[in-house]
């Protein structure tokens, strides 16, 4: 069986996965069931100045049937006197040794970090994580998101608290930046040991249209909160490339954002990141989802023939490049599988509205749509639409032998100067006349 165990940045896990920095780990009870059930790290909830929080704290988006693709919140850091959780993070590294809790800290002054530090160090904590990412309430106090968005002010943080931990420090980035990778430099430079990301998205997830106020609502007023879940894991994603890829960023990173199940996990895994963290989900399902998690991980690792996690880690980074270097001569088209179609025709409104009107529907009796090759500039539209699986797939359509980036082309002086220009990308492609836009729909069918 492959071995799932990790030491991150010299934090030592029976896997991989940790619950993030969030109410899942507000206090030793929740954390040792979390344990318990199978989760291998926790970053305690953050620890640091006195704090009062308001009620309410969260709103949520709702896509049709599914609830909670996002949350969204306004809570602060920990309102739990400090000596609690202290003694708990004690309590629990006394029930699970080789499990990995980490503290994560959020002060002002250079003291105050320093003495923060020695405390969560001397009640057993395997490391510290330092947020640097709320985007609300703390950030109006020069903390969280406030240092996180100024990277020479993460830079002087973390060297102070990196001149009295013995413990491994990671890192935590807010994704509230235009470029990710300045502060996860400046990490790397404040002497940082791993970086963690991403923290929430400042959003204001939806408005109460009746009473005029954004969610959620505090007594009549709102404010902006902070935006995980599903949803955002994309912008995660792409975020941990960045960093991934980055010479400049040559530290452990631990994936955080929208992870759900042990998809989500692997997928983090293969951009980068060698230990995920989950919030939202356990928020919302609890903390089982580690059983699956868990199994469908060991599977995946079992058929890829990956021994351990650090097999895996950064193994799609490679085939992420940037778009000059994409290959132009590659061309698919879709194809409908005419078996499995059932006929909604979603795929031709989507083309004909919204892409390339290169899917025709039958003009005698039937319901499946047929593809004009010749209009097809294989988006991948029609089969992001289609509700049936592995109806419409895309089919490769060039031999395989020739190989342009736009890169190439540029160095090559054959890229298109003028719109006109025959080496120029959509020259010649079908495009219907504006009037035959106010055409019956049938001749229209039968022209094309
Ligand atoms: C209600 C709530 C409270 C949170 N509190 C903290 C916190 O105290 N410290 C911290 O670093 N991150 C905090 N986070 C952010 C999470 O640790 C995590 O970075 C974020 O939710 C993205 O992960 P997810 O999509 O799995 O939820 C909080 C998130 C939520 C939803
Ligand atoms: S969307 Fe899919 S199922 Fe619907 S008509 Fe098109 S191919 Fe058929
Ligand atoms: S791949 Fe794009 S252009 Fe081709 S048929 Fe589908 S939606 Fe139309």
């Amino acid at each position: 069986m492959p071995d799932l165990s990790i030491n991150f940045a010299g934090i030592k896990a029976p896997n991989p996965f940790w619950l993030a920095s969030a109410p899942p780990t507000n206090s030793g009870y929740q954390v040792m069931k979390a344990f318990d059930a199978g989760w291998g790290g926790a970053v305690w909830k953050t620890l640091g100045v006195p704090v009062v929080n308001v009620s309410s704290r969260y709103g949520g988006v709702n896509y049709k049937d599914k609830r909670l693709i996002g949350l969204n919140n306004i809570e602060l850091i920990t309102d739990r006197p400090l000596i609690d959780n202290l003694k708990e993070i004690e309590e629990v590294k006394k029930h699970f040794p080789d499990h990995a809790v980490i503290a994560s800290l959020m002060v002002e002054t250079k003291e105050q970090w320093h003495q923060i530090v020695k405390d969560a160090e001397n009640a057993g904590a395997d490391g510290l994580e330092l947020n640097f990412g709320c985007p609300h309430g703390m950030c109006e106090r020069g903390m969280g998101s406030a240092v996180g968005q100024e990277p020479n002010v993460l830079e002087t943080i973390t060297s102070w608290v990196k001149e009295v931990a013995t413990t491994p420090v990671i890192v935590k980035l807010t994704p509230n930046i235009t470029d990710i990778t300045q502060p996860a430099q400046a990490a790397v430079k404040g002497g940082g040991d791993a970086i963690s990301l991403i923290n929430t998205i400042q959003s204001l997830v939806g408005v109460d249209i009746d009473n005029f106020v954004t969610y959620p609502v505090v007594d009549g007023k709102s404010t902006n909160g902070g935006y995980c879940g599903p949803a955002v894991k994309p912008i995660a994603l792409n975020m941990l490339k960045n960093c991934a890829q980055h010479e400049g960023v040559n530290i452990p990173i631990s994936g955080i954002g929208g992870i759900e199940t042990w998809r989500d996990a692997v997928e983090f895994l293969l951009l980068g990141a060698s230990s995920v963290q989950v919030c939202t989900a356990v928020m919302h399902y609890g903390f089982g989802i580690i059983r699956e998690m868990l199994y469908g991980l060991e599977q995946y690792m079992v058929e890829k023939k990956f021994d351990t996690i650090d097999d895996m880690v950064g193994k799609a980074l490679p085939n992420v490049l940037t778009w000059e270097n994409l290959n132009l001569k590659y061309k698919v088209v879709a194809d409908i599988n005419e078996d499995k179609c059932i006929g909604c025709q979603l795929c031709y409104t989507a083309c004909e509205d919204g892409a390339h009107q290169a899917i025709g529907l039958p003009t005698e009796g039937g319901r499946v749509p047929h593809i004009i090759e010749d209009n097809c500039v294989g988006c991948n539209l029609c089969s992001l639409v289609c509700p049936v699986e592995e109806c419409i797939t895309m089919e490769r359509k060039d031999d395989g032998k020739k190989h342009v980036t736009w890169k190439e082309r540029t160095e090559a002086g054959t890229i298109p100067t003028t719109f006109d220009d025959e080496r120029g990308g959509g020259v010649g492609h079908y495009i219907p006349s504006p009037a035959d836009a106010l055409k019956k729909k049938e001749k229209y069918r039968i022209k094309r």
